[in-house]
């Protein structure tokens, strides 16, 4: 963002990324050679030899993203290294999209795009194409930090009940009357949607595959705006492909941008490309609160999103 980038060229002696172009790992590497800190994305492709590999001048590395499942903490924190994120400022913007899936996902979206698009909108008669009411079902959450509250607060608006699961209960003033169910497998069964808002981690990791798959009723519809590495793919296409779910809303995948294909022919599937956070005022949010701790931490004082212990 041209604000964010004048601010960091202000303050510091900064290499920027002119072009907007994503670079490898190597290039990251390179370019960070001579710097003290490093200002990267989640969607920055860097692997576990990335933070081994940093010049020892790298002091910290502030990600712009709420997630850091693309760095190690643990291997930062060995080399010295602090990291921070960017929670709070991007939990609207995200919860709107985990909405937008729903509501795509539910009423066929895509499809209804695609008979405009292809100007086969005299096919449609009073019983095809149809999608799904969202009022008066039942939302499982999964994940009640930040963006899980807010999507509650949204899907509230559109008459949903709404339950969740996550590793402790939230405040009540918080969830307005949500269920919180202890076990994941037990929300499942009362989910006629689930929302998957919970950050990617090594328990998270593949949580959302055919065992807890089958939990959900015939007919129920996942969305997925956390990470998609908390999905086993095949589970989630097979239960799509067999009627088992009735349509699935994706903003995340595993290896994205290079998706499992069978994803593309499934015509009740909602795809977007990462876009939770993709507003200009939510993306320059976002790098002034990279901005922020960077120069916290150069003066010394704790940044306010630090991740490792120092
Ligand atoms: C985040 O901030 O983690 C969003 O998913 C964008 O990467």
């Amino acid at each position: 963002m041209p604000d964010v980038e004048r601010r960091i060229a202000a303050l510091f002696d900064a290499t920027l990324n002119p072009d907007d172009r994503q670079m490898g790992s190597d290039e990251i590497l390179d370019k960070a050679a001579r710097h003290d800190g490093l200002l990267l994305t989640s969607f920055d492709k860097l692997g576990p030899a990335f933070i081994p590999a940093l010049a020892p001048s790298i002091r910290i590395i502030a990600t712009h993203s709420v997630g850091y499942d693309h760095l190690s903490i643990p291997q930062a924190e060995a080399r010295g290294i602090a990291v921070t994120n960017t929670p709070g400022v991007l939990t609207d913007a995200t919860a709107d999209i985990a909405l937008l899936l729903i509501l795509g996902a539910a009423r066929g979206a895509s499809w209804g795009d695609r008979m405009v698009r292809e100007n086969r909108w005299g096919e449609t008669t009073l019983l095809t194409p149809m999608g799904h009411d969202v009022t008066g079902r039942r939302l499982g959450i999964l994940g009640m930090g930040r963006i899980g509250q807010a999507v509650a607060r949204r899907a509230r608006a559109f008459g949903m009940a709404i339950h969740y699961h996550s590793r402790r209960p939230v405040a009540a003033e918080d969830v307005q009357g949500a269920v919180y169910h202890p076990r994941f497998e037990d929300m499942l069964a009362q989910s006629d949607f689930l929302s998957i808002n919970c950050a990617s981690t090594p328990e998270t990791r593949g949580m959302v595959n055919a065992a807890s798959l089958a939990l959900l009723p015939q007919g129920a519809v996942v969305v997925n705006t956390a990470r998609g590495d908390i999905v086993d793919d095949g589970a989630l296409i097979a239960a799509l492909a067999s009627g088992h779910l009735a349509a699935a809303g994706l903003d995340v995948f595993k290896g994205e941008p290079n998706i499992d294909p069978r994803y593309r022919v499934l015509d009740n599937v909602f795809m977007l490309p990462h876009i939770g956070s993709a507003t200009p005022a939510t993306r320059s949010a976002m790098g002034h609160k990279c901005i922020d701790n960077l120069v916290q931490f150069f003066n010394g004082t704790r940044p306010n999103d630090l991740l490792t212990a120092k």
